[in-house]
């Protein structure tokens, strides 16, 4: 199981790599234009920040396969470290997916609805699928039963393409995901700090606290 922050925010990216167990971040367009700054300026301090050996993910945008490949080459050249570019699954998309992998570039197949998807773009080379599990249930579908379906069909026909879940609106949908079989989830800043975060965690560490100074003093600790 691997957990990357899926954000682009220099500072929330900092407290958590600091904090939490992470193995990458994630951005998207809309998460990059939220910062409001060159988006390569923003891209290269994330990079200085969590290091190059986890895994940054950069979306192109081009219509056509072969400005996908175009902006993917611009992306791996302009950022050091492990530079992953996520490619949603379009028909020109899934054409990428297949250049980019024979050029040795890693791709992520992003905007995925269906399992479907994810089989072709697995089998196109992507290194991940990335499901959408909140839009997928926005439309009254089951994000984690479509995480489960490409668990299963990845194992059936033994593809090493991993399951990166994303879009998570709460921690629930998080935990279903890890029981489905994702082998790594991308979740927002604010839901990550609930992993941890639990109010009988902390009444605990409050009276624990209490009971010690109450019996040793103000001032008192245990080394
Ligand atoms: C991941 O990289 C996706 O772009 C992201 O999780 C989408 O999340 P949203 O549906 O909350 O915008």
């Amino acid at each position: 199981m691997r957990l990357y922050i899926d954000s682009a925010n220099i500072e929330k990216i900092k407290k958590l790599n600091q904090y939490y167990p992470i193995s990458g971040v994630t951005t998207n367009p809309t998460l990059l234009v939220k910062e409001n700054r060159p988006y390569l300026e923003v891209l290269k301090e994330i990079r200085t920040m969590i290091g190059e050996e986890k895994e940054l993910f950069v979306q192109a945008l081009g219509d056509t396969a072969e400005e996908i490949v175009e902006e993917s080459r611009y992306i791996t050249n302009e950022l050091s470290g492990k530079v992953i570019v996520k490619v949603p699954v379009t028909e020109e998309g899934i054409r990428a997916i297949k250049q980019l992998t024979a050029e040795g570039i890693q791709t992520l197949a992003t905007t995925v609805y269906t399992a479907f998807q994810a089989l072709m773009a697995a089998m196109s080379g992507a290194k991940y699928v990335a499901p959408y599990v909140n839009r997928i249930d926005n439309l009254t579908g089951n994000g984690v039963a479509v995480v489960e379906e490409i668990a299963k069909l990845f194992a059936t026909y033994e593809l090493t393409c991993e399951i990166l879940s994303a879009s998570f609106k709460n921690l629930q949908q998080v935990h279903n995901v890890c029981l489905a079989g994702s082998e790594t989830v991308t979740v927002a800043p604010d839901i990550i700090e609930k992993m941890v975060a639990f109010p009988s965690t902390a009444s605990d560490v409050v009276d624990f606290k209490q009971q010690w100074t109450e019996a040793f003093g103000p001032n008192s600790s245990n080394l």
